[in-house]
């Protein structure tokens, strides 16, 4: 198997609490992969060890075979886009400048054709370059997240991880998220890491879903081999499946 990430007996600890208990998981390359399970269970935690915002109190993670902990963090970085729930746009920019601030930092675009790469990435996650040159607070919640989106994708990362990105929009607009996002994965053949606590988002989007409780990995397969062979109550409460 090809393991782009690899998180190896991981537990992460806050206080007594353990976030992540003895938690392990392969990732693979161009992969869409979605994480379940109630709040609280770890699923930020899990998320966080992958770009080193996070250090495991014991055990390794492996980004590309190459260890976390000794990795030089802003190359990692850059690798991998970060998708969260409220976005996190810079107020005082335009939506263009905020699609291009990591590739222009990093010198990846030329001052001179950014408005056109923001224009690119925008259009891909359906929205139109006409709002290039708006601020954040003069968009709608979902286009905010088509943004968010954008943005995350402007330093073509090779790994997305996405933290319930869509959760502050109505159902409809959630839908056309996920339809975009789909469209930009086969497209862009990117490994997508997409935490969610919704059950039929994580169904619908993940080439193979992971099920956690309480810091543990319960089960990871795909979405349909789960609904059929449910690994534990747990998972099939999760489902919406009636107890035995
Ligand atoms: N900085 C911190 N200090 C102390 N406890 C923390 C910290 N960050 C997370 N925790 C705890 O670790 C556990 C896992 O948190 P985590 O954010 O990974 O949950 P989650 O599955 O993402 O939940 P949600 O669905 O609500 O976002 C929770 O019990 C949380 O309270
Ligand atoms: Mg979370």
């Amino acid at each position: 198997m090809d393991a782009l990430i690899k998180i190896d007996h991981v537990t992460v600890r806050y206080g007594t609490l353990k976030a992540l208990d003895d938690f392990q998981l392969m990732i693979r390359k161009g992969e869409f992969l979605t994480i379940i399970g109630r709040s609280g269970c770890g699923k930020t935690t899990a998320l966080r060890l992958i770009n080193g915002l996070l250090m495991p109190d014991e055990g390794s993670v492996y980004v590309r075979g190459q260890n976390v902990a000794s990795a030089d963090l802003i190359r990692l970085r850059r690798s991998i886009g970060y998708a969260i729930q409220d976005v996190g746009l810079f107020p005082h920019m335009t939506v263009r400048d905020n699609v291009a601030y990591v590739p222009s930092l990093s010198g990846m675009w030329k001052k001179t054709e950014s408005a056109d790469r923001a224009a690119a990435l925008l259009e891909m996650t359906g929205l139109d370059r006409s709002l290039l040159s708006r601020y954040p607070g003069e968009l709608s919640g979902g286009q905010k997240q088509r943004v968010g989106i954008a943005r995350a994708l402007a330093a073509a990362p090779e790994i997305l991880l996405m933290d319930e990105p869509f959760g502050a929009v109505d159902e409809i607009t959630r839908r056309g998220l996920q339809t975009a996002l789909l469209d930009l994965q086969k497209k862009l053949n990117i490994t997508i890491v997409f935490v969610t606590h919704d059950i039929s988002e994580a169904m619908l989007l993940g080439d193979r879903m992971l099920v956690m409780d309480a810091g543990k990995a319960i089960q990871l397969d795909e979405p349909e081999q789960i609904r059929k062979n449910p690994a534990s109550p747990f998972v099939r409460e999760l489902l919406g499946l009636k107890a035995d």
